[in-house]
């Protein structure tokens, strides 16, 4: 019997390592599932009936593991959260192989994307990057799914992004480029985006119409743009290098005054946790163009529609 209905679109990739392992067509198809899951959350209740899902967790998390914990038994299916480093007491190649006999997916949030990687490499289950030091692509499925909500439409938004070129800088960068957006992220020297993901980028720019620009003027970037997004300047993993990152990213914290820069209907974006005082002030993440708890919410409708597209 099918566990599955027969209306959500298979993957072609068997793994979500990173954004593009998703193809342009099944990320728009994903969204419009991720739509119509929240619009009638019922509808697959009993779609991951007899599904397991390892949750391994190499570093905090409120959102990315709530919301896969509840994706999976609002579908009917098991969880297995698995706290603390992967390789700790085996290697990751031999964690995979053993998870891979239990298991129908594997959803890691690692230091390294090697980790990521190397589940993907020895386990023949779906492995899904709940996030890593290079990329964040299920934060950025809700964060598109939001943009798409907000504005009608994802083609031509002009998204700034002012911070940090980490994780999460890198995912919105590929899937902005590919759909057509304008990217354009403000950061101090040093803090730039990683050079290979930006080139790939910016080639991906070339046939889709959007563009990919890099500044170091954060003015440049917040003007006329449809969306202001931050993160923290330290990202787990750096806490070490708070002190000097407050100091460099002291003139890149998104205030009243640079986000009045963007257009009169601009929508503030942060992943979450954010630290009011620092990347944002509080006056903008609690004004009501700041549509970050949409963005929370949509990660439940995302990672459920991206569950059942891997698992199908
Ligand atoms: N945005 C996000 O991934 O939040 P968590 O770190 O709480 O999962
Ligand atoms: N860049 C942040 C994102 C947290 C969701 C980090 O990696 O800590």
């Amino acid at each position: 019997m099918p566990l599955i209905a027969t209306q959500v679109p298979a993957m072609l990739a068997s793994d979500f390592r990173q954004d593009l392992d998703l193809s342009v067509d099944e990320l728009l198809s994903l969204l419009e599932l991720a739509t119509d899951i929240k619009r009638d959350p019922g509808k697959h209740a009993a779609a991951l009936a007899g599904k397991s899902i390892a949750l391994l967790f190499e570093k905090p998390s409120l959102r990315t593991r709530t919301t896969f914990e509840l994706a999976v038994r609002q579908m009917g299916g098991t969880s297995i959260a698995l706290d603390g480093p992967i390789d700790e007491r085996e290697p990751v190649k031999d964690v995979a192989r053993n998870l891979d006999r239990w298991v129908n997916a594997i959803v890691a949030r690692t230091y390294l994307q090697g980790t990521i990687e190397e589940l993907s490499e020895w386990a023949a289950v779906p492995v899904i990057n709940a996030l890593s030091d290079l990329y964040h692509p299920c934060q950025v499925l809700a964060d598109l799914l939001t943009l798409q909500e907000h504005f009608g439409k994802l083609e031509g938004l002009k998204l700034a992004f002012i911070g940090d070129g980490n994780n999460v800088a890198h995912s919105l960068m590929l899937n902005a480029a590919r759909l057509g957006m304008h990217y354009i992220h403000a950061t101090p020297t040093g803090f730039m985006p990683h050079p290979l993901v930006r080139d790939q980028a910016e080639t991906i720019a070339v046939t889709s119409g959007g563009s990919v620009t890099i500044t170091h003027n954060p003015m440049e970037a917040a003007s006329d743009a449809h969306a202001i997004y931050t993160d923290v300047w330290a990202s787990m993993g750096q806490e070490k290098e708070l002190q000097m990152r407050r100091v460099r990213f002291d003139p890149y914290q998104v205030d009243e005054g640079l986000f009045a820069l963007a257009r009169p209907d601009a929508k503030f974006m942060h992943c979450l946790p954010a630290r009011r005082g620092e990347e944002v002030t509080n006056e903008v993440i609690e004004s009501s163009r700041s549509v970050v708890f949409d963005q929370a919410e949509n990660r439940l409708h995302t990672q459920k529609a991206l569950l059942l597209m891997l698992l199908s």
